[in-house]
Parts: structure tokens; C-alpha cells; sequence
């Protein structure tokens, strides 16, 4: 699968973060949304870039860390899953795919697509 990424960046908590558009090729449908993002991350460290900032730990849908929007919907198309859950499978060849933070004023954005839990975290 090829896919074109519209992914927010932001530098920091006070910068005003952007999309910015980015390509990735020969994505395999049994593929994981993050392992997709790592494929990117890997593309860019070798051109050079920065990497996409990305929230994850267990990857296996237990600690909710992967807490991203994709294409508007919290962890993507598919129901009752986590994005770490989520497989290309459920996306077609040639689409766009949008990729934000949790968008909340009480957990701001601190880089690209991981935001400050702190808030949740005092509530624990
Ligand atoms: S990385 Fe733990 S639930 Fe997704």
C-alpha cells in the first residue's frame, strides 16, 4: 500500500504546530498503524529529518498510550480498539490518512502527537 500522511508537527508546548504531509510505500495490509509510523520514522532519520513524536508502550492495547486521531475519529476506523490494535488493513491503497494528538485543553500537545497527561495522571 501507498499512503500519503497529513500528520500534525509541533515543536514544542508553544509552538504553533502545522500539518505536514509526508509518503510512505509498500506498506504490507498486516502492518500495525505504529509500526506504519515507525516505517516513516525510519524513512526520515535516514533522510535526515526529525521523527514524528509518538505516544506508545505496550502495543498490545492495555495501557493506553497510543491515544492518537485518525482521519477525525479517536484511534481510527475500527471499533473498540486502541491504534496500537489497528492494522492497515483497514485502509486503502492511495488514501490520505490525517494523524493528530488527543486534542483536549486539559492535556495540551508537548511535541508532534504526544500530549501532557499529567491531569489524568493526578486524577489516578
Ligand atoms: S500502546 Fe498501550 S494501548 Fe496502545
Amino acid at each position: 500500500m501507498n499512503l500519503k500522511l497529513k500528520i500534525w508537527r509541533q515543536p514544542n508546548a508553544k509552538a504553533k504546530g502545522k500539518f505536514e504531509v509526508y509518503h510512505v510505500e509498500n506498506i504490507s495490509p498486516d502492518t500495525s498503524f505504529l509500526e506504519m509510523l515507525d516505517i516513516l520514522n525510519i524513512n526520515l532519520i535516514n533522510e535526515g529529518k526529525e521523527p514524528v513524536a509518538f505516544d506508545h508502550d505496550c502495543r498490545e492495547g492495555i495501557c493506553g498510550m497510543c491515544s492518537l486521531h485518525i482521519n477525525g475519529h479517536a484511534h481510527g476506523p475500527d471499533t473498540e480498539i486502541t491504534t496500537c490494535q489497528l492494522h492497515m488493513r483497514k485502509f486503502k491503497d492511495g488514501d490520505t490518512i490525517v494523524i493528530e494528538p488527543w486534542r483536549s485543553a486539559a492535556f495540551p500537545v508537548i511535541k508532534d502527537l504526544v500530549v501532557d497527561r499529567t491531569a489524568f495522571d493526578k486524577i489516578l
